[in-house]
């Protein structure tokens, strides 16, 4: 993935040719916890271990200074892009792209809730929880076992298909026949969707008096 930012003061006689590149990413060197890159949440920061990326060290130099700005740099120094959660990275993002969509960052998910992450504040808590985000999953490959399909990469196509699912499977506005037959697979996907986070909690870590959490339903 690659992103480029205008410079006007880049040579070029159109603006066109005066888009600079700004970096690209070909994965989101997942060992690299964040103490490894950033002194501390505003930085500095060093992208030296970040190996899966290259960045035009030049072009941070040469947008450094207002008007112009280099803000495309996200988690811990990765790439992210300059209209992007400064906190995210392209593949970190986009690599969660499939149906049923799932939580984009870390932040944005349940556990991130519970774990009280703040990218802005505490880049460096829950790293186990937050590293999930910054592996690499395969184009191809779905990023959660709660999804069925990957759209490869494309978050839009994912957005694309939970709009055209919720329009088309619900019942109050089609006839039972004009809906997809992926609608049918839904209502199963959330029947086993429930059963297992049912499962969970009735078997998972016992109770205060011992006994398993059960849950309320
Ligand atoms: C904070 C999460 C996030 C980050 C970081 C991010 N993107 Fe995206 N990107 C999205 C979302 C969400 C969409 C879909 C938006 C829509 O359709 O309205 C999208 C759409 C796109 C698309 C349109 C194609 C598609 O279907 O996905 C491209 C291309 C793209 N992003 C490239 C990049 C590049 C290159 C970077 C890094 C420089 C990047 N993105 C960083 C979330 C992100």
């Amino acid at each position: 993935m690659g992103t480029f930012g205008y410079d006007g003061n880049a040579r070029g006689a159109t603006p066109w040719e005066r888009m600079t590149p700004l970096g690209i990413q070909w994965g989101n060197s997942p060992k690299v916890v964040f103490a490894e890159t950033c002194a501390g949440p505003g930085g500095p920061c060093s992208r030296e271990k970040l190996t899966e990326q290259w960045i035009n060290e030049q072009a941070v130099k040469d947008l450094a200074s207002p008007p112009l700005n280099f803000d495309h740099l996200g988690y811990g120094g990765r790439l992210a892009g300059p209209v992007d959660n400064a906190n995210a990275s392209c593949m970190g993002c986009h690599q969660t792209a499939g149906f049923p969509m799932v939580p984009i960052l870390p932040e944005f998910s349940p556990n991130g809730a519970l774990l009280k992450l703040d990218a802005g504040r505490r880049p460096g808590v829950a790293q186990s929880f937050r590293m999930m985000y910054y592996g690499n999953v395969a184009s191809g490959a779905v990023f959660s076992d709660t999804q069925l399909y990957s759209s490869d990469y494309s978050l839009q196509l994912s957005m694309s298909l939970q709009n055209f699912i919720s329009v088309r499977c619900d019942n109050t506005a089609q006839q039972p026949d004009a809906r997809p037959a992926v609608c049918a697979e839904l209502i199963e996907w959330s029947k086993v969707q429930r059963k297992s986070i049912g499962d969970l909690l009735t078997f998972g870590s016992p109770a205060a008096d011992g006994a398993p959490i059960r849950s309320n339903e």
